[in-house]
């Protein structure tokens, strides 16, 4: 009925995720709640590594921290023999602290500091991307001092209109990441690049953007890469052997999203690099992906409490939550689409349309406006869907509200993998 297998309805006529009820969820833990399906998250990581290994067989796929990274999806992601895509010094340690396998994680950012560069060469990190030329000048320094050659990619900007939400647009010349094509710098950054001893290009990346549906973006993007290796060894004698096509494989946050299945993206892409290899006598590169939503969007509720419901006549109804953009600040970025439904009356029609406000003092904290959902009431459980990517993560204390508990659910049993914040952690690094 509602977005993800992971969401169904029980005879109580509640919401569950993972088999267990969201209402129960929300009495024993509090509200506001987020709650993983890890048993279908599971099933995604290993989705994505036998499609890959059935249609392509030479690659790794690494899950993108950024989406949401904490101890526990870091192990998951560990046990199933992912790598990791870190863009921070944060995820880098989140990582370490499990024993996170480091040669499969691969360092992204488009201004990495020298303590992190740092931190990253002392724990052996598997591939920087570098995204600009000072970034190499640092590099290379910091590997001399510590007698090691780093293997790194380069980031490539392919000029790629991905057709998506402009501030996830990021394939295109204007974009702070990476190295263009059309101008020839991503040509100079590579002779740069292999004037340097202690770095070893191993190949090239880019990422066209991010909950992308159509498969032509991509396809063009394998296309233009394989060319710019082609040109690489035209120019400078070298068959790199790495390339890197990033992330961005959308799911469904509503009605109106029909992502395919991963494992067609995956043969339309072995098509296209087998095709372009073939037409330029390229050997077959090993081939990164780097899914974050994909893998852990859909799989997720947040649950909150109303607190009250304000009609304002032949305007709209506000429906007030113990939560917003401090959890989810997707809808004020980005008019970011979601279902809601109120998680104790999961069975009936969603007869109502309302808008569903946060609390956080500014008019613009919503989480959706003009939605349906049940006829609700003060002290109902409102259950926002797919907000498994990109909400946590991105989550803030303003106002000073403490961040919401995370719990993963598996075999129907929640475990709590990050506690909720409490007034003393909001104040601790206070002085
Ligand atoms: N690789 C690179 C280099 C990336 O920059 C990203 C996402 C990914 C992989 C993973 O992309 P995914 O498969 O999750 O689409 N905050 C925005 C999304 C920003 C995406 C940033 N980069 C949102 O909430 O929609």
């Amino acid at each position: 009925m509602y977005v993800s297998d992971s969401i169904q309805i029980n005879e109580k006529g509640h919401l569950t995720i993972g088999n267990a009820d969201t209402v129960e969820l929300a009495k024993a833990y509090g509200t506001p709640l987020i709650a993983y399906d890890k048993d279908k998250i599971r099933e995604n990581c290993k989705k994505f590594v036998s499609s890959l290994n059935e249609f392509y067989g030479n690659g790794r796929v690494l899950y993108a921290g950024k989406a949401f990274s904490c101890k526990e999806i870091c192990r998951l992601v560990m046990e199933e023999g992912l790598g990791l895509d870190i863009v921070s010094g944060g995820e880098l340690y989140t990582a370490l602290s499990v024993g996170f396998p480091m040669e499969k994680a691969v360092f992204h950012g488009n201004n990495k500091t020298d303590k992190e560069i740092t931190e990253a060469l002392h724990c052996k990190v598997g591939r920087f991307v570098i995204d600009n030329i000072e970034e190499l000048h640092t590099l290379n320094k910091f590997a001399k001092k510590y007698n090691v050659k780093q293997g790194v990619l380069l980031r490539i900007k392919p000029g790629i209109d991905a057709h998506t939400h402009d501030f996830v647009k990021t394939g295109q010349i204007d974009s702070k990441f990476g190295f263009a094509l059309e101008t020839g710098e991503a040509l100079e950054a590579v002779r740069e690049c292999l004037s340097f001893e202690n770095i070893e290009l191993c190949g090239i990346h880019c990422h066209i953007g991010s909950q992308i549906f159509d498969f032509g973006p991509f396809k063009l993007a394998v296309e233009v890469m394989l060319s710019f290796m082609g040109k690489i060894r035209d120019t400078f004698g070298i068959t790199l052997k790495e390339l890197n096509l990033g992330g961005g494989f959308g799911i469904k946050y509503s009605e109106s999203d029909s992502p395919e299945d991963f494992s067609e993206y995956m043969k339309a892409i072995s098509e296209t690099l087998r095709k372009k290899a073939a037409q330029i006598d390229y050997p077959l590169p090993f081939v990164y992906i780097e899914p974050g939503r994909a893998i852990v969007g859909a799989e997720c509720v947040t649950l909150y409490t109303v607190g009250s419901v304000k009609t304002i006549p032949d305007i709209r109804t506000y429906v007030s939550i113990d939560g917003g953009m401090g959890d989810n600040p997707r809808y004020i970025l980005y008019q970011s689409k979601y279902e809601v439904v109120c998680a104790n009356k999961a069975s009936l029609p969603r007869t109502r349309i309302v808008t569903i406000a946060g609390r956080c003092c500014e008019s613009g904290d919503l989480i959706q406006e003009h939605t349906r959902l049940q006829e609700v009431e003060a002290g109902d459980i409102v259950a926002v869907l797919s907000t498994g990517a990109y909400n946590y993560s991105m989550a803030s204390n303003y106002n000073r509200y403490p961040r919401p508990a995370v719990l993963a659910i598996s075999g129907g049993t929640a475990k709590v993998i990050i506690k909720r914040e409490t007034y003393e952690n909001i104040i601790e690094n206070d002085i």
